[in-house]
């Protein structure tokens, strides 16, 4: 079992690095669109600030190259300033003489938010210069990133390997779940799997098989698994290279018992027109699920004991080809059973739809919750001292 801060004792005073996902998404003026992130990591910083730590906050926010004013974290620290009133203050920078500074003005039981890890470019990197500049800020560095804790970076990979260390409470969360969800689910166990990129998705399936009862299979995924069953997808999108290992996946999971239910019909475009078809022809793109598929999967869905869903299942960003993530959101809302939803579409549609309270686990992690389905394990979580 990985530390947690409920371990570390004698906090009090001590500068804490912790290191936050708080890759939010922002409107043009700045303004934050969705703060479940941010909201997600107040129970951890809550206890820290409680415990009277010195709290450093660093976090990355989205994927600049190099400084972006656009890609600022003071939106965020001025959305913490209303949880933490007269107790946050925002670092424009990220290191150099003016972080040092502010860290050792710092009083117990407030907070210094840094400026985007990723405005410097040796934070992708891991560049032990960089680490070393981030260790230097504080006593103890405490993990609650979860949403980037697949990657190897220098605020949470290299500075946890410098630093006595702890994972907060998303991430001890997050772990608990997944490992939960995977290893004693609760029957039927219903897996949900949508998105466009069927690469990413396969070795999640191939994971699956043998712990899940049924597979419910939508999205630009959908088509590539379609075309190995002989079915005609018009001019959807496939990835051709991967045809037959979706086929052996196909049946080898049916030969395990599981249940595979793909598509049978399509919202679809045929030239400009949005069309409706149970058979796509050799003009049409497939690029939703439609109301049969729809019903097929809530079927599924009602009766099951455990729902974990990743995905969209259709073209989300698309205004005309969301209904189907929408029917499918409707009905894991309305669900009995104990329902994981990650990813950024499938939870941005739950949120959409004000059903963010009919869902037991909303993951903040999209990446880093299909490597957790995958089996894998998460690189920023392994170098985390265990008890
Ligand atoms: C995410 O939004 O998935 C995480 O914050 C990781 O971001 P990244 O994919 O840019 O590393």
């Amino acid at each position: 079992m990985k530390r947690t801060i409920r371990d570390l004792k004698n906090i009090q005073d001590k500068r804490v690095l912790l290191r936050c996902d708080f890759n939010v998404p922002l409107d043009k003026y700045g303004d934050i669109l969705d703060a479940t992130r941010i909201d997600a990591s107040i129970p951890t910083i809550k206890y820290l600030v409680n415990q009277n730590c010195k709290l450093i906050i660093c976090s990355h926010l989205g994927r600049p190259k190099g400084y972006d004013k656009f890609l600022s974290l003071f939106p965020v620290a001025v959305c913490l300033m209303k949880y933490f009133p007269n107790k946050v203050k925002f670092c424009p920078k990220v290191v150099g003489d003016e972080v040092k500074r502010d860290i050792s003005k710092l009083k117990s039981g407030n907070i210094l938010v840094i400026e985007n890890l990723r405005f410097d470019p040796r934070e992708e990197e891991n560049d032990p210069t960089f680490v070393k500049e981030l260790a230097s800020y504080a006593d103890i560095y405490v993990d609650d990133a979860f949403g980037v804790a697949h990657r190897k970076h220098a605020s949470n990979y290299g500075v946890a390997l410098k630093l006595p260390n702890a994972v907060g409470f998303l991430i001890e969360k997050e772990l608990k779940v997944f490992d939960e969800a995977f290893k004693n689910p609760k029957r039927p166990f219903v897996a949900i799997f949508g998105g466009a990129k069927v690469k990413d998705k396969l070795p999640l399936i191939k994971n699956i098989i043998g712990k899940a009862d049924t597979v419910l299979i939508g999205g630009g995924m959908a088509y590539t698994f379609l075309l190995a069953e002989g079915i005609n997808i018009g001019k959807s999108i496939v990835d051709l290279s991967l045809v037959d290992e979706a086929k052996s996946i196909l049946d080898e999971a049916r030969k395990a018992g599981m249940n595979v239910i793909l598509p049978v019909d399509h919202v679809a475009l045929k030239y400009d027109r949005v069309v409706k078809a149970d058979n796509l022809d050799a003009d049409m793109i497939g690029l939703d699920i439609g109301k049969k598929t729809a019903k097929l999967f809530a079927k599924e869905i009602k009766s099951a004991g455990q729902i974990v869903w990743n995905g969209p299942l259709g073209k989300y960003e698309d205004k005309a080809f969301r209904k189907g993530t929408f029917m499918i959101a409707k009905a894991v809302a309305k669900s009995s059973a104990y329902s994981i939803v990650g990813g950024g579409d499938s939870v941005g549609a739950i949120n959409t739809l004000g059903f963010t309270d009919k869902i037991d686990h909303l993951s903040t992690g999209g990446g880093a919750s299909m490597k957790l389905m995958e089996g894998k394990t998460l690189p920023a979580i392994e170098v985390i001292d265990t008890l």
